[in-house]
């Protein structure tokens, strides 16, 4: 069976975009996959986090992945930390990744033009981690969204580069962006991917959202010139709330433009809130059943399986680099 590995950074809240472009592809694929479902802290920590915010954040995000369909009869759900050779083979692979390439990456210069001052190596060195999370498991599909796909494509690099130099060590993996989804906008600006660390709140539907919440940010979202209800590229904000409708309910594009003819923005809106909020209910619900105990016992078990996987790839890299066997 191929394999298939994705992660989602513990910090700020899960949002539509997260679900509609990653988690929603991860939970359909798991059947045809074997699945390994990561919560990526390390990353998290390339940015200030509240240490205590952080570690109940983890838990909340595994509640999540379960929640909204991850079936861990089926898949694996850890956290990068408690699997040690995330960060020990992100050390191999900085030794053959190059500044130049990191330096390049879209979301490294977006961070630092954010930051400017102290930009820390994490948030450099973040790709590499993200490299060796992904190669750790001989992954197969990395389903993400679209801003991850340069982070992908180093990942390969970096496979590439190191099987040609120390020999055949890890697979290369392929990116699996969804045609459609790939990249929810803010509702309070299309011009801008739908965002934890969005400025303005309202941009962002989270998952944990209640009714009256989801209801006002749909009321408050931005929209375009143009009264008809039909989906057009030349007008962004519409052609993103015309998507979410697309993706909760499976309804195809030209059923929506039927259903919504003669109608305005208004009642788009108050039914992309009624379809939402009846897609999020159930995941609530579900968020707020699961025990402590039972994610405990989940995430020990995952702990154990990733590392099952993870720490022989791991020797072998070592292996190949000459850093085994120096005290026989
Ligand atoms: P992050 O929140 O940065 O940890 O992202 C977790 C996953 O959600 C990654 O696969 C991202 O590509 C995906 N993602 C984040 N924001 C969006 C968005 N606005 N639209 C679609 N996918 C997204
Ligand atoms: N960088 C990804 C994001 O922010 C999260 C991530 C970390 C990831 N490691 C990964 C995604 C490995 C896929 C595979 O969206």
């Amino acid at each position: 069976m191929k394999r298939i590995f994705s992660g989602v950074q513990p910090t700020g809240s899960t949002h539509l975009g997260n679900y509609l472009g990653a988690l929603r592809n991860w939970v359909a694929l798991q059947h045809e996959y074997e699945s390994i479902f990561c919560i990526v802290n390390l990353h998290a920590v390339t940015l200030p986090q509240d240490p205590k915010v952080l570690a109940e954040k983890a838990r909340e995000l595994a509640r999540i992945y379960l929640a909204v369909g991850i079936d861990p009869q089926v898949s694996t759900i850890f956290i990068q930390s408690d699997v040690p050779a995330h960060a020990e083979l992100t050390w191999l692979l900085n030794c053959i990744a190059r500044l130049s390439e990191l330096e390049r990456m879209t979301q490294f210069k977006d961070k630092v033009r954010k930051q400017r001052d102290n930009v820390g190596v994490g948030l450099l060195d973040y790709p590499v981690l993200m490299a060796a999370d992904i190669l750790l498991y001989q992954t197969d599909l990395v389903p993400v969204g679209e801003d991850q796909k340069q982070h992908l494509e180093l990942t390969r690099d970096l496979a590439i580069r190191f099987n040609r130099d120390y020999g055949e060590t890890f697979r290369v993996p392929e990116p699996y962006i969804p045609k459609v989804g790939a990249r929810i906008m803010s509702l309070s600006d299309p011009t801008r991917k739908m965002s934890k660390s969005d400025d303005d709140p309202n941009g962002c539907v989270l998952l944990l959202d209640d009714g009256d919440t989801v209801s006002r940010k749909f009321k408050r979202a931005v929209t375009d010139s143009g009264a008809d209800i039909r989906f057009d590229e030349t007008r962004p904000a519409l052609a993103n709330l015309l998507t979410i409708y697309h993706l909760l309910t499976g309804k195809e594009m030209h059923e929506i433009e039927d259903h919504f003819a003669g109608s305005g923005y208004a009642r788009l809106k108050q039914e992309l809130a009624e379809v939402t909020i009846e897609f999020l209910k159930p995941v609530q619900e579900r968020v707020q059943s699961i025990t402590d105990e039972d994610l405990n016992q989940l995430l020990e078990q995952g702990r154990n399986r990733a590392r099952s996987i993870a720490d022989p790839t791991l020797r072998s890299a070592m292996e190949r680099m000459g850093l085994v066997g120096a005290r026989n």
